[in-house]
């Protein structure tokens, strides 16, 4: 019988470090391992980190600030307690870590999770994270000088990770991360992910699909399939063929149980007909679509190397509306990329203007290390992208409030997730994924509700549970409907 030991696990980023986390954490219960959200209890701590922009890493080191006072403390009782560093952070700078933070115990990029248990019981016996570094190969190269993990198969890492466990998916709830490719091959200038994550790698369907199967054995609802590059999948099928997205979702779609899929995120070049048609054609595939453009420049997306026009991004656009009109189109868009002139900005607006977004994430451009953009010339002041951030942000949230109005009225089936942060009020997704609050009994957690939208939040929607049988709301039993 191993101890009992906790874990606590802080996760950065995007939602493939929030899979990446619950995978961690599967393959420590094995030893022993609970999960705690009390880092002063933690035997074990790890930060799962991001390196897409600069603030996102500085996060990491202010953290490591604190959790070496959280050891010394807890040395101070006689208690041990190992600290890890995982994620892109340590992938890009692992030997930077080790220098300024040497309360760190051990770093490990994304590929080497499954080697988590032997890289633990060597740290455990005295081992420095050097020489840890070297068995969590490709962690090497330290700076995003080369490509990584291209020697490092994904299944490398999936096949050694333990299964989903029904037990362990039933405390995470009804909604579940699914990766199904990981790395970029696109090397868009601005962007870290190439050299963190790898080139790109697809896990083969059979696997996908048996995971899924799993995962709604343990009573989740729905799959968001995650993949940096997800729309660019093509994965060894069940027949032998090389399958696309759009055949892996139509696999998925005939799952029982499985009632609703989403993807994430997508690049504009690889969105096939294929799969635009699976969205007119599977009510199970969500009206939501996560499409990148960063700019609405021509000029600036040549040099981002995005490899597309933003008349392409337009007409592709269309055709997408034209195969599922009630689509909810959600983007990324940096501002003050180098050499960006206010005719770039203002290009960016008018083909924000012309799409007419349901939300959109913007950031400030950030130099990262390593990649081609952050040494060109005309870096952007600082002040110019404040101001260009704040009147894209005004318009899309703009945006945003008109999408979200134009649903007051209208009756929608809502996912109950979880019980919500008022007495007797749940939380459910739309089906355009905004965070649903309505007043509901618990019991409708994991039931797919009619509900009537009656007003909109910041960033959410309010409406009432429509009764199946006129009872009042609330008091209808737990319907299953269909999305
Ligand atoms: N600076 C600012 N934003 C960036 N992103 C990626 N790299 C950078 C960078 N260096 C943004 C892109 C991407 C999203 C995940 O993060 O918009 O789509
Ligand atoms: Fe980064 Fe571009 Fe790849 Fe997206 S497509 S992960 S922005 S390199």
């Amino acid at each position: 019988m191993t101890a009992e030991k906790t874990v606590y696990i802080k996760t950065y980023g995007c939602q493939m470090n929030v899979y990446d986390s619950d995978r961690m954490s599967d393959s420590l219960a094995p030893l022993g391992y609970r999960q705690t959200d009390v880092i002063e209890a933690a035997d074990l701590i790890i930060l799962n980190t991001c390196h897409i922009r600069e603030k996102a890493a500085e996060k990491v080191y202010s953290e490591l600030g604190r959790i070496r006072q959280v050891k010394a403390e807890r040395r101070a009782a006689g208690q041990a307690t190992m600290v890890a560093v995982a994620g892109c952070v340590a992938q890009a700078e692992g030997e930077e870590i080790i220098r300024r933070a040497p309360v760190v115990d051990m770093v490990f990029g994304p590929q080497a999770y499954h080697r988590l248990p032997d890289l633990i019981d060597r740290a455990a016996r005295g081992e420095r994270p050097s020489d840890l570094a070297e068995a969590a190969a490709p962690f090497k190269t330290a700076a995003p000088a080369k490509v990584v993990a291209t020697d490092f198969p994904i299944e490398d890492k999936f096949d050694s990770l333990p299964p989903v466990s029904a037990e362990r998916t039933r405390s995470r709830g009804v909604t579940a991360f699914l990766t199904v490719q990981e790395g970029c091959d696109k090397f868009c200038t601005f962007c870290v992910v190439p050299y963190t994550r790898g080139a790109e790698v697809s896990r083969p369907a059979g696997k996908v699909l048996a995971e899924a199967r799993a995962l709604v054995a343990a009573g989740v609802r729905e799959v968001t399939l995650l993949g940096q590059n997800v729309n660019a999948y093509h994965g060894e099928g069940e027949d032998g063929d090389d399958w696309t997205l759009a055949r892996l979702i139509r696999a998925l779609a005939r799952i029982p149980g499985l009632d609703r899929l989403r993807y994430t995120t997508s690049h504009p070049r690889d969105m096939g007909e294929d799969l635009i048609g699976a969205h007119r054609d599977l009510p199970q595939l969500m009206p939501y679509l996560h499409l990148p453009v960063q700019s609405g420049s021509d000029r600036i997306l040549a040099a981002m190397n995005r490899r597309h026009t933003a008349d392409d991004y337009l007409r592709l656009v269309e055709r997408i509306r034209a195969a599922r009109p009630d689509i909810a189109l959600s983007g990324d868009f940096i501002v003050g990329f180098p050499g960006e002139t206010d005719a770039d900005f203002e290009a960016t607006l008018a083909l924000v203007r012309a799409v007419g977004y349901a939300g959109c994430f913007t950031f400030k451009y950030s130099p990262r290390p390593g990649t081609p953009a952050s040494d060109l010339d005309g870096q952007v002041p600082e002040t110019v992208k404040t101001e260009r951030l704040h009147r894209l942000q005004a318009l899309i949230d703009d945006q945003e409030r008109r999408f979200a109005a134009g649903l007051v009225g209208r009756t929608l089936p809502v996912l109950l997730e979880k019980a919500g942060r008022l007495p007797g009020q749940l939380v459910g997704r739309s089906p355009y994924l905004h965070p649903v609050h309505v007043t509901a009994p618990a019991g409708l957690i994991g039931s797919i509700a009619p509900v009537a939208i009656t007003s909109t939040g910041r960033h959410s929607l309010n409406g009432d549970v429509v009764p199946s049988d006129g009872a009042e709301p609330g008091a209808s039993p737990a319907v299953r409907l269909s999305a």
